[in-house]
């Protein structure tokens, strides 16, 4: 029977943790390149994982006993960590991994056809790797490229408007060693590689490959086509995170409060007007503000720019502010 640990024994400043020692020195110094790079050391955890990736394939238990140490956390909270999101991989990853997505859109395109061939070429199933080590194939929920589906992707890069018939080659490809590329990105680069990449450190490929396509910006040149353009924030000349108190009565909404009476940051509404004061937006999610004055920016010196009305204005401005508020704790999640 498994004895329950308690607590790991005191660490040395050059324990190894099972890493021949030359792999241990190198992650250590990587590690603390990545740490530097945060206020506040914890903050590393999630690129000092895929540095672990990088070594190992998979979020091993030598791996979150390193990272437990350099940042005096409990092995449990790097565990739990790792086990929350599905990029840190439980169990040694292929070198390749192929995500078919098979969420609503790509599934209406057709993903579970692409799944289907791809799964019996391989002869595996979701999670699974091939016996040579290859491939780990995935059912994904959503790629984030529902415009060219159905898309597949490999290592995170995308591949678009997939069908059985070019997903099947693909994954032969990689299975044989044959380098691929992307659709709108570099070759793909193995496993351990990209994952040293999320860990922080650059390989040079970030502008390989081509940019968005059409059917990513066809919204952006159809609103040129007809002059249309996004309203800039009222107030952002200079402001971070204040708005202006000076509208005409009765068109001002309170800063942070929606058209259900709950506050853009999720906030109980007080009933009381809160015109002057900062959002509390940059208080509940930090950053909030200045990432509401660099979206004002870019509008203002949109190229489109013109007159709009003063309550179409702070409408428009109130769910605009919301999306970006939403955006900036969907990326600190
Ligand atoms: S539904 Fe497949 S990428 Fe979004």
């Amino acid at each position: 029977m498994t004895e329950l640990s308690t607590q790991p024994e005191a660490p040395t400043p050059t324990q190894t943790y099972g890493y021949p020692e030359d792999v241990a020195a190198q992650l250590r110094a990587d590690a603390a390149t990545i740490i530097a790079r945060y206020p506040d050391p914890r903050s590393a955890l999630l690129p000092l994982l895929h540095l672990v990736q990088s070594v190992d394939a998979f979020v091993s238990p030598r791996g979150i006993a390193l990272c437990a140490e350099l940042l005096d956390l409990s092995r449990a909270e790097v565990s739990a960590v790792a086990t929350f999101y599905s990029q840190y991989k439980r169990k040694p990853n292929g070198r390749y991994t192929v995500g078919v997505c098979t969420n609503t859109l790509c599934a209406v395109m057709g993903g579970d056809a692409v799944y289907d061939a791809v799964s019996e070429h391989l002869g595996i199933g979701n999670d699974e790797t091939t016996p040579d080590g290859a491939i780990t194939l995935e059912r994904i929920e959503c790629n984030a490229a529902c415009d060219y589906a159905p898309v597949v992707m490999v290592n995170w890069e995308f591949f678009d408007n997939v069908t059985p018939e070019r997903a099947t080659s693909l994954v032969a490809d990689l299975a044989a060693g044959i380098p691929v590329t992307s659709s709108r990105g570099p070759v793909v680069q193995d496993f351990r590689a990209v994952s040293r990449v999320l860990a922080g450190f650059e390989d040079g490929l970030v502008d390989e490959g081509g940019a968005g396509g059409d059917a990513t910006i066809v919204g952006l040149r159809i609103a040129r086509e007809h002059g249309w353009q996004a309203p800039a924030f009222p107030g952002d000349e200079g402001a971070s995170g204040e708005h202006q108190t000076d509208e005409p009565d009765g068109e001002h909404q309170p800063a942070q409060t929606g058209a259900d009476g709950a506050t853009a940051a999720g906030t109980e509404p007080t009933g009381e007007p809160t015109t002057s004061e900062p959002t509390t937006d940059a208080g509940a999610v930090p950053g909030a503000a200045e990432g509401a004055a660099a979206v004002g920016e870019e509008q203002s010196s949109a190229e489109h720019a013109g007159p709009i009305g003063e309550a179409e204005a702070t409408g428009e401005h109130e769910q605009t502010k919301q999306r970006t508020e939403s955006g900036e704790k969907g990326a600190q999640s």
